[in-house]
């Protein structure tokens, strides 16, 4: 059997030591450069040349202030803050590359469907089709408080608000226009065909959207959609709505079967499971010999700061750690935060308890998820059992120091995992981010995505024939 092909995306967000706290002391880092447009092209095109599949950009909306009940440890630390928003930087380094694709981040708590979906689809057509959009609920009360809310809303809540948000995304996107609604022709004075143009009527529970799109339909038209909610809440929307999924892992044998899981909800809701791309998080620090690399890591590990991860934390899992004892088991308890964060180390793993200390220790260098050194060889090997024994697809890989991580990554494991039959020479031949991530033969979603439902209803008004439902 070939050897199962492994994904690769660059894990960034707008700000310093995005998934390595006190990092950005490192003389290495180039992370304070994130308000330069050349670190964010001078970055595009690395992975580009390193055969990347996309660059994914994290966001957040609030400042991580549960830690001592104080934002100033994620002030001190530079813990995710300060921090810029992301959306604008996709378009710069779309003009300097042709086939990375942008994975972005937007929480749809604190969006209207009507304005987000045209600023998608503006990306989509900036990007000419190779844009994602990682669609999050927030975590973060201190997001809430600045946005028009007292509070968050509840955890199980936001995701019903989100089944609902997508679906207007989906039929402003998919329903609204024909394919050949703009004609542009100046001998009718006709531009747009409004015959072709339609209000999609919707009046729902959260949402009044009677009105039709602003926005012609774009190459993908629906952004190839991320998520990442690890709740059981937050799978089965994941498992609705994701062509991709992002999730935390610690051990193999865990990620098994919360990838199991992830599949069998992802069959639940009628779609090929196959068909969805499943990620973890991890960091990678390589070097010529496993002994550099291993002599790299605890050199960073020197820089890391214990107070930056625990600020980190407590924005993650809405848990203030500084008043449990450091050397006490956490215990799983219902938070309105990102439950994942907490359960991965309560719960995932029945075999094992980790302690505050524990806990701060390993997130310092790239978070929640594993760390592999080494050489080439050690660092492809490491990637391969993963895939194979996890049924992940491939990798969201932070960085240490940033570009360092990444160009280390480039040239000496990519290669290596290119060597090995596991990542392609060169792109695809479709150009979207949908063709090559999903493996589609166009670049619009698959019959079974609940997209292709408006894209259907569309396609009838037409009189063209829709594929019939199970
Ligand atoms: C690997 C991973 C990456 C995430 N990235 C972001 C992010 O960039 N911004 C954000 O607001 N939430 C992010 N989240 C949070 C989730 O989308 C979700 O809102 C959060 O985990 C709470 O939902 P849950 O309890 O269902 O996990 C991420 C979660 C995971 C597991």
């Amino acid at each position: 059997m070939a050897a199962k092909r492994i994904y690769l995306n660059a894990f960034e967000m707008a700000c310093v030591g995005h998934q390595a706290p006190g990092l950005w002391r490192h003389p290495d880092d180039r992370a304070w450069r994130y308000k330069d447009l050349s670190y964010w092209t001078d970055l595009a095109r690395l992975l580009e040349r390193g055969r990347f599949d996309a660059i994914f950009l994290a966001d957040v909306l609030g400042v991580y202030d549960v830690y001592e009940g104080s934002p100033d440890a994620a002030l001190r630390e530079a813990t995710q803050v300060p921090m810029l928003d992301p959306v604008p930087l996709v378009s710069a380094m779309a003009g300097v590359t042709e086939r990375l694709g942008f994975g972005v981040t937007v929480s749809l708590t604190y969006e209207q469907p009507y304005a987000l979906a045209r600023r998608l689809s503006t990306l989509d057509h900036l990007t000419d089709g190779r844009v994602a959009w990682n669609v999050v609920t927030s975590y973060l009360e201190s997001a809430a408080r600045n946005l028009g809310f007292d509070t968050q809303r509840a955890h199980d809540d936001r995701y019903d608000v989100g089944d609902e948000f997508m679906d207007v995304c989906y039929q402003l996107w998919e329903y609204s226009w024909d394919d050949d609604a703009v004609v542009r022709d100046p001998e009718r004075g006709l531009f747009t065909d409004p015959a072709k143009v339609r209000p999609i009527g919707h009046h729902g529970r959260y949402y009044d959207v009677p009105g039709l799109f602003l926005a012609e339909p774009s190459p993908q038209r629906t952004p190839v959609i991320f998520q990442a909610g690890a709740s059981p809440r937050g799978r089965s929307f994941a498992a609705r709505h994701g062509e991709a999924i992002f999730i935390n892992a610690v051990d193999r044998a865990a990620t098994r079967r919360l990838v199991d899981d992830i599949r069998a909800r992802i069959a639940g809701e009628g779609r090929d499971p196959e068909s969805v791309r499943i990620f973890i998080l991890l960091t990678a620090i390589a070097a010529e010999t496993d002994a550099q690399a291993r002599a790299k890591e605890e050199e960073y590990r020197s820089y890391a700061s214990l107070d930056g991860a625990l600020a980190l934390y407590g924005g993650w899992s809405g848990l203030d750690l500084s008043g449990h004892d450091p050397d006490t088991p956490l215990a799983y308890i219902d938070t309105d935060a990102a439950r994942s964060a907490l359960e991965i180390f309560t719960r995932a793993d029945p075999t094992r308890t980790w302690t505050p200390r524990e806990v701060a220790r390993y997130l310092t260098i790239g978070g929640i998820g594993p760390v592999v050194a080494g050489s080439p060889a050690t660092v492809a090997d490491e990637l391969e059992a993963w895939v194979d024994e996890t049924g992940i697809d491939g990798f969201n890989l932070a960085y240490v120091v940033a570009p360092g991580t990444f160009a280390d990554f480039v040239e000496l494991v990519v290669p290596e995992l290119q060597r090995r039959g596991r990542v392609p020479a060169g792109y695809g031949p479709g150009r979207t981010l949908r063709e090559n991530l999903v493996g589609t033969p166009t670049p619009h979603v698959r019959d079974d995505h609940p997209a292709a439902r408006h894209r259907d209803r569309r396609r009838a008004l037409a009189g063209e024939a829709v594929p019939s439902r199970a």
